[in-house]
């Protein structure tokens, strides 16, 4: 049901210039609702289209969602005097063609108070629900609805705006495929570790002058996709580690796997050729491990990990139980079962936390990539309502962490990467250079938004330092 152009269903039709319609992609399975339409938008009868809408447009940008990507509407499509806030009456009598709107669709995003009056009855304070994602029912099924501020929210309040921010990347990396977090298809001439990197016609060269390796005092590398892909050596890269020895840099190997200890990466690494010591791992077991004992020291946890990961918590001094811990905590768990993730449900139900050492939706292995804990940690957020605190890259503490390890300044710092969304990200956070190789999960083109790495190769092994 869409509105004539003669409405006079409610007050409003007698101060409009033009009906306010959906505007964007009307195929989308996405939805932003915003409340009401302003002075530009009663103009041009085209939603956000002022101020407001310059401010969401660019923070939808910034997160790789362009407008042609959803469906941007209102709650009442004309525009009440003064730029009010829409009455519930002026809501009701929109609601008709706002439910056709949203018929069939996936997600709908409610751009502040308005939107999550009428849609989900909240009258509460926005800070409570932002992010958290719920249902409702239009047409008599069941889609999700995820609250958030309102563009005009966020022109002066730059805690508003990050969650706005944060909610596009929600659209971007659950509802959009995410595009840079997924790895492409690629045949096997294209992928640079088929072939050797020393001999193949760079594509993409090494921008010499980019970083100044005289300024680096400390380098983070990661190791999947970067040092190693499953258990095949990446060419070239334990000399590449040994060119950063000679220089007498200092380095440690970072891993959001969870799945296995230091011991179990040291000896992988030693069996690869590289020539390194436990010292230089650190994973995000470790960072977890310092994260309880530090801000949650004494609090009970359930893990949901391997045995090793298990054992190296709790040898580390981490309080395990199996009932009613104060800490649900998620890690890579290759021996996960329907047992463990209905306890952490009921858990997390009953008012645990929710802690996940790492993000990461797919883990390369040499023959491609295997699930990893990603679709684990939206499945328990999304049944509980409940936002897990995710430890391992990109949260800058594992920055920190490597920072205290080397005893280097932060700012003196590269960090060298294979995953847009985990290491580029982690270094821009943190505000230090990195650079990405091409050995792993992202592609050049991947790159977009606000993640720009200092530098992009096709491998370590062109790293010369
Ligand atoms: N604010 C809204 O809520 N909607 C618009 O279309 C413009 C500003």
């Amino acid at each position: 049901m869409i509105p004539e152009n003669k409405c006079s269903r409610c007050p409003l039709s007698e101060f409009r210039t033009k009906i306010v319609m959906p505007d964007g992609n009307e195929n989308s399975n996405i939805v932003l609702v915003g409340e009401a339409p302003g002075e530009t938008e009663d103009l041009t009868g085209r939603p956000f289209v002022g101020r407001s809408g310059k401010l969401l447009e660019k923070i939808m940008k910034e997160e790789g969602i362009e407008r042609s990507d959803v469906l941007i509407t209102n709650t009442v499509k004309c525009r009440p005097p003064g730029n009010r806030d829409p009455t519930k009456e002026e809501m009701d009598a929109c609601r008709p063609f706002l439910e056709h709107e949203l018929s069939g669709k996936r997600v709908v995003v409610g751009l502040g108070r308005s939107a999550c009056r009428i849609l989900i009855g909240y009258e509460g304070k926005m800070s409570d629900i932002v992010n958290k994602e719920t249902t409702i029912t239009i047409s008599g099924k069941e889609i999700t609805f995820l609250p958030s501020y309102h563009p005009a929210a966020c022109i002066y309040n730059s805690a508003s705006k990050e969650e706005l921010k944060r909610t596009m990347r929600i659209l971007r990396e659950r509802y959009m495929g995410g595009a840079e977090h997924r790895p492409k298809q690629r045949k096997i001439c294209d992928d640079p570790i088929a072939k050797d990197v020393t001999d193949a016609k760079n594509v993409f060269t090494a921008d010499a002058a980019a970083i100044d390796w005289n300024d680096v005092s400390g380098m983070m590398i990661d190791m999947d996709g970067t040092v190693y892909k499953g258990d095949n050596v990446i060419h070239g890269a334990p000399e590449f580690i040994e060119r950063v020895k000679k220089r007498k840099i200092p380095f440690v190997f970072l891993t959001n796997n969870s799945s296995s200890d230091r011991e179990h990466y040291l000896s992988k690494l030693t069996k690869m050729g590289f020539n390194v010591s436990i010292d230089n791992i650190l994973t995000s077991t470790t960072a977890t491990i310092s994260y309880l004992l530090k801000h949650h020291p004494g609090r009970t946890v359930y893990p949901i990990g391997t045995q090793r990961f298990v054992n190296e918590i709790r040898a580390k001094g981490v309080r395990i139980v199996e009932k009613d811990p104060d800490i649900v905590l998620l890690a890579f768990d290759t021996s996960i079962t329907y047992e463990k993730i209905n306890n952490a449900y009921h858990f997390i139900k009953n008012g645990s936390m929710f802690v996940a050492t790492h993000p990461d939706d797919l883990c390369p292995t040499e023959h491609g990539y295997d699930v990893d804990i990603g679709a684990f940690i939206r499945f328990l957020e999304s049944m509980t309502g409940v936002r897990t605190t995710v430890i391992g890259k990109p949260n800058t503490l594992m920055t920190e962490m490597a920072s205290e390890i080397m005893n280097v300044p932060m700012k003196k710092m590269v960090m060298i990467g294979d995953r847009l969304y985990t290491d580029m990200r982690m270094a821009s956070d943190a505000g230090i250079r990195s650079v990405m190789v091409l050995t792993g999960e992202a592609r050049r083109e991947d790159i977009s938004g606000d993640i720009h790495p200092t530098m992009v190769v096709n491998s370590v092994n062109d790293l010369i330092l």
